[in-house]
């Protein structure tokens, strides 16, 4: 198509690190220079499966951490078609959190290993680029208490990072790690310049498949 499809962007990290942040000012942004690009969000709780994921996260419902982790991947799967079609119309998509979170959530519990964590989620459309969104504990810390929902505890999180870097250290997936402690201005500049740059880069180039 003549213009070239959208680039595929996601934005990962710890919580509180300024993904949902910088993925709304994001979006807002490409708009306003007159890019097309959409918000998307996972998990997105609006579907059945997500409603399910969003009780178990609140801690509604107990659920089998073999189920939740199908169930966080099947969420992102029910939105394929309408991620690629969107893709192809030459609209960005900026994701707010997708499989490395799912992959490091999961493999950060007893006895799940990254391979098996990773076989869920492979075939899905491969991001341009992955933003990682860097804090210290401490910093994140300062930015607020964690919440009420399942995960939100520290020697999790810690684990969860530990499983972050591993996921990182693949060098076929485009990872650019962001100091995620600077002003919520500063850090939308640069993400933007790597946003359009790549969105530049990958226009006329076929979307790929995660861990494929
Ligand atoms: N660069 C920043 N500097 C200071 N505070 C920030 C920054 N980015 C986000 N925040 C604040 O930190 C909190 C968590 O941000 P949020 O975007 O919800 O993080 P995440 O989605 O990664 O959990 C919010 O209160 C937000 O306003
Ligand atoms: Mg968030």
């Amino acid at each position: 198509m003549a213009g070239g499809r959208g680039a595929l962007i996601v934005l990962e990290g710890m919580d509180r690190a300024g993904k949902s942040t910088q993925s709304r000012r994001l979006v807002q942004a490409l708009q306003a220079a007159g890019h097309r690009a959409d918000l998307l969000r996972f998990p997105e709780r609006s579907t059945e499966i997500g409603r399910l994921i969003g009780a178990y996260l609140q801690r509604e419902r107990e659920l089998d951490d073999h189920a939740v982790h199908l169930l966080f991947a099947a969420n992102r799967w029910e939105h394929v078609t309408s991620m690629k079609e969107k893709l192809r119309q030459g609209i960005t998509l900026v994701v707010d959190r997708y499989a490395f979170s799912g992959v490091a959530f999961t493999s950060a519990k007893e006895n799940f290993c990254l391979e098996w964590c990773k076989q869920a989620d492979a075939g899905l459309p491969k991001p341009d680029l992955i933003l990682f969104l860097q804090l210290s504990p401490e910093e994140a810390a300062a930015r607020g208490n964690f919440g009420s929902e399942r995960y939100e505890n520290s020697p999790f999180q810690e684990k969860v990072l530990q499983s972050f870097r591993h996921l990182m250290k693949e060098k076929t997936l485009n990872w650019k790690t962001m100091d995620a402690s600077k002003s919520i201005e500063d850090l939308h500049n640069e993400i933007k310049t790597v946003a359009e740059k790549t969105m530049q880069e990958v226009k006329d180039k076929p979307l790929g498949e995660l861990w494929k």
